[in-house]
């Protein structure tokens, strides 16, 4: 099987990550919970874990790092425990469900006015609209680093400069940038940056997190045990406690630590340089192919990430194809991103996305051209 489906889920991880989740699994007891050396050493992984985070996001400090169990958890912990009844909150339309349906929810639900940026056929955001929106008293704006959909980067600085000018709150969506690119919370202006472990990070399943500026006034979305104040009735109000109810994943956040070694040992620039040479390869490959629509702006920024469609036939229909008769392993239909298949004009039929990871290797991304070129022959 050729994998070309990493922006959904990094299957080949760097072999220290089941390692260190073994060890965990066995060794460790439950974080602060406990004096005895079991909880001691799980104490001290995670604490560990949390520093490698901080560093690499550039967050102030490893008690701003909260864990979750994936980035959508963590923006709904954002989104929820930030945004109050009635704010006015900016959007765009390139974001995925975890941003979406939250807030949706709270529209309809708390009366806050959203407000989104929409996007063009080739999937590029008016930032004419975006400053405008910012600049009429919006209390946060909450939006992905980069699309799912087309890879295309936001121009999160500008966003962040924007934000602060107006007195807003930048909650980043970075699943599909934590891992292939360089993301720096402060250089950013980012308040609240949300990441998963499993995609460009190369962890595990089942655990993310996310960074916090100090000072924010956070209403915890769960609430429970934290080992600590047990005889209070409500949530103790320092970070990371406030968001981290009851027991964390242990092994997995062991998992992610280790991938966080891993590519710090290579270098988080190598393995985007690598990724780019690996998008830029597949897309010259296929772009001038007949039959082929590419989406996305290539123009700009973009993330290891290459979505398009094969002349007559449907995303679904060509995924298979590819699947059963090539061995490829893509992600078609409407990954969780409405707003985004409307603007392109992809919702009846979908899209077809190939994204690539550091394990990538130049004879799959040929491969997936070849297959693709027949079934644009052949459709
Ligand atoms: N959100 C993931 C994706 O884009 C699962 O495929």
């Amino acid at each position: 099987m050729i994998y070309l489906d990493n922006a959904a889920t990094a299957v080949r991880k760097p072999e220290q990550v089941a390692k260190a989740m073994v060890k965990a699994l066995q060794e460790w007891g439950n974080s602060s919970r406990g004096v005895h050396a079991t909880s001691l050493q799980a104490a001290s992984g995670i604490y560990a874990a949390r520093v490698k985070i901080a560093r690499f996001f550039g967050c102030r400090r490893p008690d701003l790092v909260a864990f979750t169990s994936n980035v959508t958890e963590a923006l709904n912990i954002a989104i929820n425990g930030l945004i109050r009844p009635g704010d006015r909150v900016v959007t765009t339309a390139w974001e995925h469900n975890s941003v979406l349906r939250p807030l949706y929810r709270l529209q309809d639900e708390q009366g806050i006015r959203l407000e989104i940026v929409p996007a063009d056929r080739q999937g590029r955001l008016d930032y004419t609209v975006l400053e405008e929106l910012l600049c009429s008293k919006a209390s946060a704006v909450v939006c992905t680093h980069a699309s799912n959909l087309t890879g295309n980067v936001i121009d999160l600085r500008r966003i962040g400069e924007l934000a602060h000018t107006n007195g807003a709150l930048l909650i980043a969506d970075c699943a599909q940038t934590a891992g292939t690119r360089r993301v720096n919370m402060d250089e950013l202006g980012i308040d609240v940056l949300c990441f998963t472990g499993h995609k460009g990070l190369m962890g595990p399943q089942g655990i993310g997190g996310l960074c916090a500026r100090e000072g924010l006034e956070w209403r915890p979305f769960k609430v429970g045990g934290t080992g600590v104040q047990s005889y209070s009735r409500t949530q103790p109000e320092q970070m990371p406690t406030v968001l981290e109810a009851g027991t964390l994943n242990g092994p997995g956040i062991a998992g992610l630590s280790a991938a966080l070694d891993y590519i710090e040992s290579v270098g988080l620039d190598n393995i985007a340089a690598r990724e780019r040479e690996l998008t830029w390869r597949f897309y010259a490959g296929v772009k001038d192919v007949p039959g082929i629509i590419i989406y996305g702006d290539f123009a700009g920024e973009h993330g290891p990430i290459v979505t398009l469609n094969v002349a007559n036939y449907d995303s679904a229909s060509a995924a298979d194809i590819l699947a059963e008769e090539f061995g490829i392993a893509v992600r078609a239909g409407a990954h969780c991103a409405p707003l985004m298949h409307r603007a392109l004009g992809t919702q009846e039929i979908g899209a077809v996305r190939f994204s690539f990871s550091w394990f990538t290797l130049d004879e799959d991304v040929d491969s997936a051209i070849r297959a693709v070129r027949e079934l644009a022959e052949n459709g």
